[in-house]
């Protein structure tokens, strides 16, 4: 509520305004997939799937096969009704964008919740290096738009098939296995059945992934390529950024680019937007092979970056209205209704109070006018003007009301 909603409004509005500009189309996904939706993406050892996933069924218990989740992110739904609507082989080349609420099971905090809203973009059909640069260039516009500062960090986990990833794994395993006695118990596991992951280990991910094998050093030529590219693309457009090879996403689908986008204003959790490429998701999905790329924004989390004090006067009313006796309450509607018409912020005080405590009220709104109407201003077909800053008052004409307040502006 106040401030803090209405930083998160401004958020919304100037991203649809970036999403305009970058010719990308809205997608309304539905809040609920089917569990093996998210398992096939996301992925079934991330911690994402495997912890944080909220299951609804329907309250007739026996239903249980019926089950479905509660998207904990956009991504994978996007590229569903893609995917459903026939576009990657119609039409593949599309540029999307979505707003709203994602949920996650996790241990509330600053800038980390279970209900969280992200603001999401995902390009399908592009597998050039500029694309990748594209979404950065994107969150660019958006953070000097929003004149937050921000860092940008980038890396490349290299290609899933049938070069960089299997030989990066392979090392993973070794390493793991070799360091056994300091992986925590989940990771043991995860070692196994999917060695990325334990480099995001809430426990010793951040340890392993300073010490462990790095990505970068088993990118194949191609890739290799592909993320210099990126990298000249970048400092071409001015964003500013540093390759983090530690960077690993906690989401399996990520091929070649990833990367964050970081507030130090935020805290510990300071991750306000990342995303990258996922060349296989598609086709692992059951469509065709068509590469995609895109990022979300944590809207909560920029939200805390940006001041909130910045929207505390936004609030208020420009005209509080304050009729004195029945028949001046009609007149109040009226006026007011004309008033909003000429796209002033108006609104009609209760009539069950005094003047004075009316008048105060209104200067609580933080309302920068009262117009007063009494029998005496009804009789002559004017209202009182009070400037409440001022504190001063005079008569205008109701005609004249509209350009004396914004002669007064
Ligand atoms: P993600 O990194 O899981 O990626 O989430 C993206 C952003 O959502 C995070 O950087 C963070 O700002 C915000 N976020 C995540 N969890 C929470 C939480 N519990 N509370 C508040 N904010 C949160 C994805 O979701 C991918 N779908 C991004 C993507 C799109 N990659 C490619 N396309």
């Amino acid at each position: 509520m106040g401030p803090e909603a209405r930083s998160v409004a401004f958020i919304e509005e100037r991203a649809r305004t970036m999403a305009r500009r970058y010719n990308l189309n809205e997608i309304r996904i539905p809040m609920m997939e089917r569990i093996e939706l998210y398992q096939r993406s996301t992925g079934e050892t991330s911690d994402v799937v495997a912890k944080q996933m909220y299951i609804v069924q329907r309250s007739d218990e026996t239903a249980g096969a019926d089950a479905m989740a509660l998207r904990p992110e956009g991504t994978p739904g996007v590229v569903r009704a893609y995917i459903e609507a026939g576009l990657d082989r119609s039409n593949p080349y599309q540029r999307f964008f979505y707003w709203g609420p994602m949920l996650r099971y996790e241990r509330p905090q600053r800038g980390r919740y279970r209900q969280f809203s992200q603001f999401g973009v995902e390009i399908f059909g592009r597998a050039d290096p500029d694309s990748d640069a594209e979404l950065m260039i994107m969150l660019e516009d958006l953070r000097r738009d929003l004149g937050l500062s921000l860092d940008f960090q980038i890396n490349s986990l290299g290609c899933a098939e049938p070069d960089c990833r299997p030989r990066f794994r392979e090392a993973l395993l070794r390493y793991g296995r070799a360091h056994l006695a300091e992986l925590c118990e989940d990771c043991h596991q995860r070692l196994e059945r999917n060695p990325l992951r334990i480099l995001d280990c809430k426990i010793d991910g951040e340890r392993m992934a300073a010490s462990a094998p790095k990505s970068l050093d088993y990118l194949c030529d191609a890739c290799r390529k592909h993320f210099s590219l990126v990298q000249e693309f970048l400092s071409e457009a001015g964003v500013l950024y540093t390759v983090n090879p530690r960077l690993v996403r906690g989401l399996d689908y990520y091929t070649r680019t990833t990367f964050e986008v970081l507030s130090a204003a935020v805290g510990s959790q300071n991750a306000v937007a990342a995303g990258g490429r996922y060349d296989g998701l598609i086709e692992a999905l059951g469509g065709a092979p068509v590469p995609g790329t895109g990022f979300a924004i944590g809207v909560d989390r920029m939200a805390l970056a940006l001041e909130a004090s910045r929207f505390e006067s936004e609030g208020a009313p420009d005209i509080a209205i304050i009729a004195l006796g029945e028949r001046a309450i009609r007149r109040a509607t009226t006026l007011a209704r004309e008033l909003r018409a000429s796209d002033f912020r108006v609104e009609v005080l209760p009539t069950e109070r005094r003047l004075r405590a009316l008048l105060a009220m209104a200067d609580r709104m933080g309302a920068p006018y009262a117009v007063i109407i009494g029998e005496n201003e009804l009789a002559k077909g004017v209202v009182q003007l009070r400037d409440l800053r001022a504190s001063v008052q005079r008569e205008v004409a109701v005609a004249e009301l509209a350009a004396a307040i914004r002669s007064r502006n």
